[in-house]
């Protein structure tokens, strides 16, 4: 987590170093064609860790935009690599990992916080800041990213209310339920209108009905038309979703179920 919280610093910092050349590029992204719908692509991706062994190997499948995708498989199937090779927090040592039609192994350094801009995150370990409210929470979030404050005040209120937290804003995280402190961290995930919600195992910490809660947020936020990419060990969470199901073991793909449900193949 501390890791993935450097990231965000390291993005901050770039983003607000970053002059109008930034500002045209982000603008570009934006704009980028996905002339076949397809939003992700894994084309004979392979990642090895030290000198041998594959965490995932011979991946290739295609997440149309707009999708909902349930990412399963037992402890160390390749679940959370699958997750970060998307938002580039680790580069494939085989074949190519291709967002928006672009290859991620030509990113630069440069466009990195821009790629990961497009890309909202949740986590198991969700991080708030303790001595913030649910409100400030997420308005932080935009402040360090430079937003203006009539923005903020308009956004985060909108935002709380898709998550269902419009009544409980000016709560501290220790006021909250974990259940509803997962939906402060995906509201922040929100903020910056990602075109894709990556969610590693988002319900781990949370009871059956809180993890239901979640999985009916994700699918609503799916409905509103962004792509949600799941991963969970959660068979219920997996059912609810009752979307299409990739299945890893050992690292690689032994079910593609389009209407799946949670099973091992
Ligand atoms: N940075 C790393 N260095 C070395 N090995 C790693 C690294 N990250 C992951 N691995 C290994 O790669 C394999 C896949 O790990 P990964 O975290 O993707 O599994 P997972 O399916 O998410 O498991 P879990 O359900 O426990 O979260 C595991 O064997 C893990 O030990
Ligand atoms: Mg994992």
């Amino acid at each position: 987590m501390e890791k993935r919280e450097e990231i965000l610093d390291e993005e901050n910092i770039n983003q607000m170093e970053s002059g109008t050349d930034e500002m045209v590029e982000a603008a570009e992204m934006e704009e980028r064609k996905i002339d076949d719908g397809v939003i992700i692509k894994f084309d004979n991706v392979k990642k090895v860790f030290g000198s041998d062994f594959a965490a995932l190997e011979d991946i290739s499948l295609e997440i149309q935009e707009g999708e909902f995708v349930s990412i399963v498989g037992a402890s160390g199937a390749g679940k959370s690599t699958f997750l970060k090779l998307i938002y580039a927090e680790e580069m494939p040592t085989g074949g190519e990992v291709y967002f928006e039609g672009k290859p991620l192994s030509g990113i630069s350094r440069r466009k990195l916080p821009f790629h990961r801009r497009r890309i909202g995150t949740v986590f198991q370990d969700f991080k708030l800041l303790p001595k913030k409210t649910a409100f400030e929470n997420v308005a932080y979030a935009m402040e360090v990213s430079g937003a203006p404050t009539d923005e903020i005040m308009e956004d985060v209120p909108q935002i709380l209310d898709i998550v269902g937290l419009s009544d409980k804003m000016e709560k501290y995280p220790h006021e909250l339920s974990g259940g509803e402190q997962q939906k402060v961290v995906m509201a922040r995930a929100l903020i910056h209108k990602p075109i894709v919600i990556i969610a590693d195992e988002p319900t781990g910490n949370l009871d059956p009905v809180a993890s239901l809660e979640i999985v009916k947020l994700l699918l609503k936020i799916n409905k509103l038309g962004t792509t949600v990419i799941l991963a969970s060990h959660d068979r219920e969470v997996v059912n609810k979703a009752a979307k299409r199901v990739i299945v890893l073991e050992r690292g690689r793909v032994v079910c593609d179920d389009a209407r799946g449900k949670y099973k091992m193949c």
